[in-house]
Order: C-alpha cells, then sequence, then structure tokens
C-alpha cells in the first residue's frame, strides 16, 4: 500500500496555513499550544540538540510512545515491525551488529534485540528521558539477557564507537527532526563505523518542492539534497523505492561507502584477489 505523501506543499506558507486551519479547525489549540511551548523552549535552548531534548522531555513525560511519534500503542507496535520487518526483508541476520541513531523507547529496538546475538544492538539517543523509557521497554520485554547497550549522546560524530564495527546502522525519523546540520555531521562519521559491507538506512520527510521545517521539530528535505551532501562526504546514496510501498509517510535513503559499494558491483579488486 502506497501512501499518500503530499512532495509539494510548503507548510510555511500562509495559505498552507490557513487552508490546514479551515479543514482541521479542531486541531488549531493543541497546534496553538506546541508552538507556544516551542518557541519558549527554542528561546531557552539555542542550540538544536539541547532545544530537541527539551521537546522530548516535555513529551516524554506526558507519553513516551506519543514522544516517539505514535499516538495509540497498537501503532507504537506497527511502527516497530514495519522498520523490523523491512530490515529483515533486506538480509538482517542474527548476527549482525547494528546501531540504531535516535532508538527512542525502543519501539522497533525491542524487536532488533530479541531477534540479534546478544550484545549486537546499540542504541544511542539524544535524550535522556526516552532511554529511561527505552530501559522499561527491555525490562518489560524480558530482554535483560540480551545485553543491549544504551547510551545517551550530545552529537552525531559517533566517536566513542569502534571503526568498522556495524553491520547496519540505522536511523528511523531522526532526520525528519534534524536541521542539515546533523546530518552533515552523521555522515561524516558514519562511514568509519560502518562495517565494509554494511550500509547505513535512514528516514526523511521528503518534498520535491521548496525545502522548509515547522516549529524546528519537523523538517522537510529534497532527495537530490541528501543524496549530494552523502556523496560529499564519500558516501552512495540510493533512494529505496520499496520503502514507498509500506504505507509510511516518510521515505528512505540507504548510504554505502562508496568504495564498498564499488567492490560489491564490480567484484573484489585484482589486488585483494590473491
Ligand atoms: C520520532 S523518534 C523515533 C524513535 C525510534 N527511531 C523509533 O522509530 O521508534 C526520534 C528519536 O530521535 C532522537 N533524536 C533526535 N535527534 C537526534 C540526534 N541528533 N541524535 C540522536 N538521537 C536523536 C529523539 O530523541 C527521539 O528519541
Amino acid at each position: 500500500m502506497a501512501t499518500r505523501k503530499n512532495l509539494v506543499v510548503d507548510r510555511t506558507s500562509l495559505a498552507h496555513k490557513v487552508r490546514y486551519a479551515l479543514v482541521h479547525p479542531q486541531r488549531i489549540p493543541r497546534y496553538a499550544r506546541r508552538a507556544a511551548r516551542d518557541r519558549w523552549l527554542a528561546f531557552k535552548h539555542r542550540d538544536h540538540v539541547s532545544y530537541y531534548r527539551a521537546v522530548m522531555a516535555s513529551d516524554t513525560r506526558r507519553n513516551p510512545e506519543a514522544a516517539v511519534g505514535s499516538d495509540t500503542h497498537e501503532r507504537w507496535l506497527a511502527l516497530g515491525e514495519l522498520q523490523f520487518t523491512y530490515l529483515k526483508q533486506h538480509g538482517l541476520s542474527q548476527r549482525a551488529r547494528m546501531l540504531d541513531i535516535g532508538c527512542g523507547n525502543l519501539r522497533a529496538g525491542w524487536r532488533f534485540i530479541e531477534y540479534l546475538d546478544p550484545g549486537h544492538y546499540y542504541g544511542i539517543d539524544i535524550s535522556p528521558d526516552i532511554l529511561i523509557s527505552a530501559k522499561r521497554t527491555v525490562a518489560a520485554r524480558g530482554l535483560q539477557s540480551k545485553l543491549p547497550h544504551l547510551t545517551l549522546t550530545k552529537d552525531l560524530t559517533l566517536d566513542f564507537l569502534p571503526d568498522a564495527h556495524f553491520d547496519v546502522v540505522h536511523a528511523h525519523s531522526v532526520f525528519s527532526h534534524s536541521p542539515i546540520e546533523v546530518i552533515d555531521e552523521c555522515f561524516a562519521h558514519v562511514g568509519r563505523v560502518l562495517a565494509p559491507h554494511g550500509f547505513f538506512d535512514f528516514t526523511f520527510d521528503r518534498t520535491t518542492g521548496v525545502e522548509h521545517q515547522v516549529l524546528r521539530e519537523d523538517f522537510y528535505y529534497r532527495t537530490e539534497t541528501l543524496v549530494a551532501l552523502a556523496a560529499r562526504h564519500g558516501l552512495l546514496a540510493r533512494f529505496m523505492e520499496d520503502w514507498e510501498t509500506r504505507g509510511h509517510g516518510q521515505s528512505k535513503i540507504r548510504v554505502t561507502a562508496a568504495e564498498s559499494a564499488r567492490r560489491f558491483l564490480t567484484g573484489p579488486s585484482p589486488a585483494s584477489r590473491s
């Protein structure tokens, strides 16, 4: 089932806001409250990560499952299953080592933890509040013996992680909340931690029109922008067409180190064939 995505709208335009308010008048008070809260948090926290951490603290206090984007427990379960099934269909093996950037409260993470060998799941997040909720998910699912790593971070330099370690790096619904500098930082460093044949999958809110952001919470990018940014860091980025059929509102890109992608496509170089 393909999702109906509005790829051309600029959500910052007055015309869009008026149209939206007329179609959804019942949502106006909620939007106004959110906008006021976000203005205040943005005033208190000037850098994006501190600001978004404060947004997550406020949202998590209310409801951790809603804080990661699921209004009901059924949606929380379904969104996790969607991520897990997709990677399984793309060959995720139990022996794989996985880094889940912006792991949230383990909506998908608990399924990866359950499936992967002990110690092979590494989740990082900027929000201490959501990581506390993630630990509750581990306990509630009885996954203690799988020894997942759950680590707080304030940037995406990944400097505390080893070289060439992860077969799969994953960021679901994280770059949809990230300014371009955060994505740039991630691209600058993710190649170092990827295993030679590893890949990095991330979702993003896609536009084919003007790139824009709403309340510094939701960011809309053109595919070409992200592909070109990845190339500047020696990464090959590919739009995942098959994800478009899964009924999710965001799109997905897969990134590999350009050199490993070349080797994968052409076979080993003569020098490495001995
Ligand atoms: C919408 S939630 C998605 C959580 C999880 N990936 C899932 O699908 O359930 C986004 C998560 O990314 C985290 N996050 C946002 N920006 C981040 C960043 N720059 N680095 C790491 N985590 C980040 C947030 O704290 C939040 O937990």
